[in-house]
């Protein structure tokens, strides 16, 4: 990269992140380490007379982020468009042909072609960084690249997404529906018009994915990321957890399991007292667990303007001071992907709900089914809801093969006395 005093950033999209560091840039016209003045150049985005927060005037403009990325109106490109394929692929693309450093936020991006993305900033020599797509301004892909290389890292266990994270303690502290948290969260502008991303465990899991990757000294592979979002979390499964001595958490964990690594994301039980369970609102929060250090935790804002900028900023200081590191642990070609676990050789404990006729013989009978497939029950909780079809028993199970448990649940479903589809959630292992 040429050394230059006046460093000129271009950013593709002028959303909330996009406005902050505009307005971040603009104040502080650089960074602490930084020789040299930064300045936002050129922009663009999809509306240009569309009312935003911050100044575009003096800004060079481009309807076509693929153009500001390959322009030389910029040394450094910002991705702040989103979405795994279309104009931020192009644009990523562009700008590293043109070999400029890419700095992205975009998660699903980095999850998804972040092994061709990689490949492509090695062969041209420039750096790609993402600090901001996980956990907005938490430095958690700096934690998991940089401060642990000299330790081998075991598991990452943690909330990554704060729309699910807001929803589910919203339930629990008002005694309100998920549709209707939901819609709530929508109206005041938390949650996406389309929310499947956030509350399909997508958004958490192309995080998962790429902390995995950093961790595991591998390329990402979203394909191999098991996501189980909290459609189906009912109020009655918080309240029936609670009383059992746990909070349902949307949880990515990130563990090696023999030579490989199993990646996934699912509503779960966690303890009350765990700090993951108190971990509320629209927060963040990450267990990170190497063999020397032992466990260290990362909590704070993982989205939002004004952290997701510092991130960005970050990483525009690293880009300038020239840092060579890989984009993931090594160069992007040599690296083995991620692989999908056997299903079949993973254990959980569980929490099972059952809708069922009040009549005697119900319990038996899922107990028998249970014990038959030699699956231990922990604990067991029935609790008449007032104006219910039927009663919802509840149980918890020891330590049991996944794929034993699931086809017991499946024998159970078919049962005449079960009247709606069980529900199950790991309880975490944190
Ligand atoms: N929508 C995400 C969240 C933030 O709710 O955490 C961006 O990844």
């Amino acid at each position: 990269m040429t050394v230059a005093r006046a460093w000129r950033i271009g950013v593709a999209g002028l959303g909330t992140v996009g406005a902050a560091l505009l307005d971040l840039i603009d104040t502080r016209k650089g960074f602490a380490p930084i020789d040299g003045v930064v300045s936002v150049s050129a922009v663009s985005a999809r509306s240009r007379s569309r009312p935003r927060s911050c100044d575009i005037s003096g800004k060079i403009w481009y309807d076509d982020p693929v153009a500001l990325a390959s322009s030389s109106d910029c040394d450094i490109f910002v991705e702040l468009i989103g979405g795994s394929d279309g104009p931020a692929k192009a644009a990523v693309e562009a700008a590293l042909k043109s070999g400029k450093p890419v700095i992205t936020a975009n998660k699903a991006l980095i999850a998804v072609h972040g092994a061709e993305l990689a490949a492509l900033a090695e062969e041209v020599g420039v750096p790609l960084l993402f600090e901001a797509a996980v956990m907005g301004g938490v430095p958690a892909v700096k934690v998991v690249r940089e401060a642990l290389v000299g330790d081998d890292i075991q598991s990452i266990v943690g909330i990554l997404n704060g729309t699910c994270n807001y929803i589910l303690t919203e339930m629990e502290a008002t005694g309100r529906s998920f549709a209707d948290v939901l819609a709530e969260a929508q109206r005041l502008g938390y949650a996406e018009a389309d929310p499947t991303t956030d509350v399909g465990g997508f958004d958490a899991a192309h995080k998962i994915s790429i902390l995995a990757a950093l961790a595991f000294n591998c390329t990402p592979n979203f394909d191999a990321t098991e996501v189980e979002g909290i459609e189906q979390v009912e109020l009655l499964d918080i309240q029936m957890a609670k009383d059992l001595g746990y909070r349902i958490k949307l949880i990515a964990s990130a563990e090696r399991v023999e030579g490989s690594a199993l990646v996934r994301v699912h509503p779960s039980l966690t303890p009350l007292g765990h700090p993951l369970a108190q971990a509320g609102g629209a927060l963040n929060a990450l267990f990170i667990e190497s063999t020397r250090l032992g466990r260290i935790y990362l909590q704070g804002p993982g989205a939002g303007a004004g952290p997701t900028a510092v991130a960005v900023a970050a990483d525009i200081a690293d880009a300038l001071l020239a840092t060579r590191r890989p984009v993931f642990q090594g160069p992007a070609r040599t690296l083995p992907q991620i692989e999908a676990v056997d299903p079949s050789r993973l254990m959980c404990r569980a929490y099972l709900r059952f809708l069922v006729k009040d009549e005697p013989g119900v319990i038996a009978a899922v107990s028998e089914t249970l014990a038959e497939a030699g699956v231990s029950i922990e604990s067991f909780l029935q609790k008449p809801v007032e104006g219910a079809a039927g009663v919802p028993i509840v149980l918890t199970t020891h330590s049991v093969a996944e794929s034993v448990l699931m086809a017991a649940v499946e024998r159970i479903a078919a049962l005449s006395a079960v009247l709606d589809r069980p529900r199950m959630f790991r309880i975490a292992r944190i």
